[in-house]
């Protein structure tokens, strides 16, 4: 079972996370602070969770919640695309050539360069997220970011 699909479980309830809830105390960590907040709570209240599920579940939190408050950033600063797919952690759910919990980049690209109005599809999807595109593990979606940024990040995707 795959942790981002039914994280109300007790560790999140403990914590507060909601999805919806606006929590102060929790906007703007990044996902080691996310990480190192789920692995205490595992030490806290022993859930039975692997070093890799605590590793997913921060990377899940601090793409669905850990940005959602970031202010916009400058202009100069939208266009670096090394920045944006860190701090969003796309590439913990993807690589160029190869499946991990999302589709590669490869196939993505290869599913949509051809249709017309792909850049705007695909960018649209970044920032939804969703599921049963690909499969039946969902994307979070990423509201936080800005028109120009999720049209370059689809730009990308889709020139691999
Ligand atoms: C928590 C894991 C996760 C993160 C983080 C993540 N993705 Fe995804 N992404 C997925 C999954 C799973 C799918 C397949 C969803 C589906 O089947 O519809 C997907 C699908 C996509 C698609 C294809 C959408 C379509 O139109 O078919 C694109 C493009 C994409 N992701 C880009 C990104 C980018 C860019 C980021 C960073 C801003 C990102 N993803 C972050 C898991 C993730």
């Amino acid at each position: 079972m795959v942790p981002w699909a039914t994280h109300a479980g007790p560790a999140c309830q403990h914590a507060g996370v909601r999805p919806g809830a606006r929590q102060v105390s929790f906007q703007g960590m990044d996902q080691a602070q996310w990480t190192g907040l789920v692995s205490k709570m595992r030490d806290n209240y022993r859930t039975p969770l692997s070093d890799s599920d605590i590793q997913s579940i921060g990377l899940y939190l601090s793409a669905a919640y850990g940005s959602e408050e970031r202010a916009p950033l400058p202009v100069a600063q939208a266009g670096n695309l090394d920045d944006l797919l860190s701090r969003n952690a796309c590439l913990g759910c993807h690589a160029l050539e190869q499946k991990i919990v999302g589709p590669s980049f490869k196939d993505i690209a290869q599913r949509y360069r051809e249709q017309p109005e792909a850049l705007r599809t695909v960018a649209g999807h970044i920032g939804e997220g969703g599921s049963g595109r690909w499969g039946q593990i969902p994307m979070p979606p990423f509201t936080g970011l800005s028109s120009e940024e999720l049209e370059h990040l689809a730009r990308y995707v889709l020139e691999q």
